[in-house]
């Protein structure tokens, strides 16, 4: 049996700072602060809703968030800016390493898959777009359980539509949150620790393996 390989989407495979250089014209000298602030109320919010039972789609999360960062810095932006925004956030850029790795994985018969909180069409269009679609055997959205990650039930789900087991599959993530909801629910899970100033949330459970970037994962999945 082939082995089967979650992806993680928006922060692993998908930059999400890639609208960074849009949002300096908008909001100046603090758009890297900006996109930080709106991506981290964007998981807060999908935590929350999931927790609450408050099921929205993440591109909801996502909108929410977006206002809530702007009221914070106490920055005016218009309707329009902000449709905008939430327009390039559907084409984000794919991280510069993604290609190649996934391209080598797949040659070496690994099935590939999209595990995101993301809707599997935002998450199709998204892949499309970053021209990294092809690679993959299918897109796994929580959306279909109305909720997000790291709710066990969305990992379970995983190995269900993905029809693969434990044992088979890993998931790689640069998300500390969602490494953890995967090796707890006992599945393996690659940290893609990005930055040398991430950190990994301290609770006590590791990642089965930490690497640097995408291109370290042919060496030890094939
Ligand atoms: C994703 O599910 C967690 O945002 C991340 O794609």
């Amino acid at each position: 049996m082939s082995t089967t390989i979650a992806f993680d989407v928006y922060g692993t495979l998908i930059d999400t700072h890639g609208i960074v250089s849009e949002l300096q014209i908008m909001v100046g000298d603090i758009a890297t602060t900006f996109s930080h602030t709106w991506r981290e109320k964007q998981l807060e919010y999908s935590f929350r809703r999931g927790l609450m039972k408050k099921y929205e789609t993440f591109a909801v999360c996502t909108s929410n968030a977006l206002d809530y960062t702007c009221a914070s810095y106490d920055i005016d932006l218009t309707e329009e800016q902000k449709n905008n925004l939430l327009l390039s956030y559907q084409s984000l850029p794919a991280f510069k390493d993604a290609e190649e790795s996934l391209s080598k994985l797949k040659s070496n018969n690994c099935r590939l898959f999209a595990f995101s909180n993301g809707t599997t069409n935002a998450v199709d269009t998204l892949l499309v777009k970053a021209n990294i679609r092809d690679y993959f055997h299918g897109v796994v959205s929580v959306g279909d359980l109305k909720s997000f990650k790291p709710n066990p039930a969305v990992y379970e789900y995983f190995l269900k539509v993905a029809d693969t087991n434990k044992n088979n599959t890993w998931l790689i993530s640069s998300n500390s949150f969602d490494v953890i909801g995967a090796i707890s629910a006992g599945i393996r899970a690659v940290w893609v620790k990005r930055s040398e100033k991430a950190v990994f949330d301290p609770w006590g459970i590791e990642p089965t393996i930490t690497v640097n970037d995408l291109n370290g994962l042919y060496a030890i999945i094939n």
